[in-house]
């Protein structure tokens, strides 16, 4: 019989991969086209033709195909949400069912690069906390992973940190021992591991000790968007609008969903439109919320959640951005800068840095005690973020790699060593 083939599935609340152990080596597999990473995007049409997913998704979506856009389905895992349904194809779908057909998809993947080898283990990523301090929300997303996984015909699933899967990642190319802390800022989580890596240590079947501190907080990449669309996008939809002559405020609930990734679906309901025109009556501006309500008659409220994600990269690398909203909305194109939007990221950047500081003292170390800090995952490229990060360790101490690869490829080489 033919060697089992091992393989690690790093689930990102914006971007997956799949890597495949090759012996000692473990390498990540092409998703789509070339690329080795899947956009966490799945579109499920109304009528009954295929599911598309990753950036085909995406285009199907803003091609205006008839149908529903999935985003930030990592961010339901444990919330109530998940235990929600919502009308997918004139069925009534929950979030289980949606993660399950986009990890069917990864699995068509994993099946062709196996080939004939039998499947011999997964090992699933997950961050140090997908809720915080909630351990029964912990707990439950990582068994619905796992049932999900089970129910796909993996009989051998284990789980492994992110950060550590980075760790290993990042283990594979050093020569000498390090102290090392693993700063991931993905899509939803920000996570921290502190470890004791070498070309020597990389070779034991235990790691824990090797293993100093975990740490984590639910703040990503999306949760950036979240504040930048508050700041700069919604109130031009009417958020924060006064009622009444000025006697009242807008209610916030539907743009704070409408600025959440995983929350926009749940607005394209009558209910929400009857309220808007309702609440038409009371505003002061009645033109804000005439683009409110376009969006969602539209159904383009990830299509305004892309322009927005896109400002927010953009002024990564340029000092200011417009969010191109007008073919969306009617109304203006906000200019994003660094500046205001290092403002609107301060709350969120504050408990990103209380979290690394406290994996710190957790460790018995001080900042001066990390041989090297090794940056990783999408949000690890906004300038604030690294300011924070070379604001607390010395310059020539920070490392960065692969942002959007290195849990993947630690993730089988973890599936190697527990079922191999
Ligand atoms: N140049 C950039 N500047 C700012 N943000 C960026 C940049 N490139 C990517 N991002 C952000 O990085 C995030 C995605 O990062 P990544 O793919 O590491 O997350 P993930 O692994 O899917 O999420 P998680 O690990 O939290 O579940 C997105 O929010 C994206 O907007
Ligand atoms: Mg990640």
């Amino acid at each position: 019989m033919k060697n089992p083939a091992y393989f690690g599935l790093d689930f990102g609340t914006s971007n997956s991969t799949l890597s495949i152990a090759d012996g000692a080596n473990a390498h990540l597999i092409a998703l789509e086209g070339a690329a080795v990473t899947l956009p966490s995007t799945v579109f499920w049409p109304d009528d009954r033709s295929p599911l598309s997913f990753g950036r085909a998704a995406m285009d199907t979506y803003l091609q205006g195909e008839e149908g529903r856009l999935l985003r930030g389905l990592k961010s339901t895992l444990g919330s109530a949400l998940y235990a929600e349904k919502t009308l997918l194809g004139g069925r009534m779908i929950g979030f289980a069912t949606v993660i399950e057909a986009f990890f069917a998809h990864l699995k068509t993947h994993l099946d062709r690069a196996r080939a004939d080898r039998p499947l011999g283990g997964i090992v699933l990523g997950r961050p140090v906390h997908f809720h915080d301090g909630d351990a029964a929300a912990d707990a439950r997303a990582e068994a619905a992973l796992a049932e999900i996984a089970r129910s796909l015909g993996f009989d051998h699933v284990a789980f492994q940190l992110e950060p550590i899967a980075a760790a290993m990642t990042y283990e594979a190319g050093i020569s000498g021992e390090e102290l090392v802390l693993i700063v991931d800022i993905g899509g939803g989580t920000s996570d921290f591991s502190i470890l004791r890596l070498s070309p020597t240590r990389a070779r034991a079947a235990d790691r824990s000790g090797d293993i100093l501190a975990t740490g984590g907080v639910r703040v990503g990449g999306t949760d950036f968007d979240r504040a930048l669309s508050l700041d700069m996008v919604m109130p031009t939809l009417g958020y924060k609008a006064t009622t009444k002559g000025g006697a009242g405020l807008m209610p916030n609930h539907y743009f704070l969903d409408l600025a959440t990734w995983h929350k926009i679906n749940a607005l394209y309901v009558p209910r929400v439109a009857a309220d808007i025109k309702a609440m038409r009556h009371e505003i002061d501006r009645p033109e804000l919320l005439d683009r409110f309500a376009r969006v969602i008659a539209e159904k383009s409220g990830h299509a305004l959640a892309m322009r927005v994600e896109a400002a927010k990269i953009a002024i990564s690398d340029a000092e200011a951005a417009r969010i191109m909203l007008t073919d969306l909305t009617g109304g203006p194109n906000p200019m994003a800068t660094q500046s205001a939007f290092s403002d609107s990221a301060a709350p969120l950047l504050a408990k990103i840095k209380v979290t690394m500081l406290d994996t710190l003292s957790r460790a018995g170390l001080a900042p001066a005690g990390i041989g090297t800090v090794f940056l990783t995952g999408g949000a690890a490229h906004m300038p604030a973020l690294r300011a924070l990060v070379a604001d607390v360790f010395k310059a020539g101490h920070i490392t960065t790699g692969d942002m959007l690869g290195s849990v993947g490829a630690g993730l089988a080489h973890e599936a190697q060593r527990r079922f191999g």
